[in-house]
């Protein structure tokens, strides 16, 4: 697509992550949830990992964005616009040129109403303006502004959650299931305004469950499976059963869906 430009924008290399866990009182181990995953975006251009539940794709992004737990143990390289991703740039650049979208409503605050969550980070005297803006573009009122996290439903929370990274100078957007739960207006109008991320240079993570989605505005789609990167296509290779695909495994992923030929063997033992 014409807005890609060839600069890699985010490089992931050999990433591992465990957890070290106590386990019968006071013997330690470690589970390896990540085993080695790579993935590469380009300035521009959306990326879409998929995968099954628990395969990792919301570690790879809290590796990205410095937020994995005290107790994880994390190797390999990130390279962000040519430099080594440090935990310090991390902290420096989250919310800022990197943005966030997380996957579960939990990361508003409960004690600020929505409205004021959504204008964090806003220049002070267009805030007000901008955020209401915001509301209205992903379908909330503006009584909904006053309100705190609580008295909002699922859906709701989700569109705060998608306008409080909606911000200027944002050059990478990790959106981890942005769409869960959201009707099909506001989710045609998520994944519009994904697709203007990209447009305007920025790269985008697109973590998600829903692939058929997904591929109306991703250029390419990484595969995980167990910590591990299996596949990385365009994503016109995914189309019909799936002859363009490279593995045996998103053959299959993909021949699962609904709209294809809907194979239950294959569902089954992904759901185990
Ligand atoms: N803090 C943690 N301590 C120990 N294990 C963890 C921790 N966080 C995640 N894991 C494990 O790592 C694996 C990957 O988790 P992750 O949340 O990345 O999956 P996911 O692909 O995002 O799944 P989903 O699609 O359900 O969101 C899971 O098996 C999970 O149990
Ligand atoms: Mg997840």
């Amino acid at each position: 697509m014409s807005h890609i430009n060839k600069t890699t924008l985010l490089q992931v290399e050999k990433l591992s992550i465990g957890f070290s866990q106590y386990f019968k009182g006071t013997q330690k181990r470690t589970i390896q949830p990540i085993v080695d995953l790579h993935v590469d975006i380009h300035e521009g251009e959306i990326v879409a990992i998929v995968g099954a539940s628990g395969s990792g794709k919301s570690l790879l992004a809290h590796a990205v964005l410095g937020i994995l737990p005290g107790n994880a143990i994390c190797s390999g390289s990130i390279i962000y616009r040519g430099e080594e991703l440090t935990e310090e740039r991390k902290c420096q650049l989250r919310g800022k040129e990197i943005s966030f979208i997380p996957q579960s409503v939990n990361y508003l605050d409960p004690l600020m109403a929505v409205g004021k969550q959504v204008q964090i980070g806003l220049e002070k005297n267009q805030a007000l303006q901008r955020q209401r803006a915001l509301f209205q573009r992903y379908g909330l009122q503006k009584r909904d502004e006053k309100l705190f996290p609580y008295e909002l439903s699922g859906g709701m929370l989700r569109r705060v959650l998608f306008a409080t990274s909606v911000r200027d100078g944002v050059r990478l957007v990790i959106a981890d299931e942005p769409t869960p739960g959201i009707h099909p207006k506001a989710l045609s109008e998520i994944l519009k305004q994904l697709k203007t991320f990209a447009e305007h240079g920025a790269g985008v993570m697109l973590i998600t469950h829903d692939i058929m989605s997904a591929l109306q505005i991703a250029d390419r789609v990484a595969v995980i499976r167990d910590g591990q990167t299996v596949e990385i296509s365009d994503a016109s290779a995914f189309k019909g059963r799936g002859e363009q695909l490279q593995t045996d495994y998103t053959r299959r992923l993909w021949r699962a869906l609904p709209q294809n030929d809907f194979d239950l063997e294959f569902q089954m033992k992904e759901g185990e």
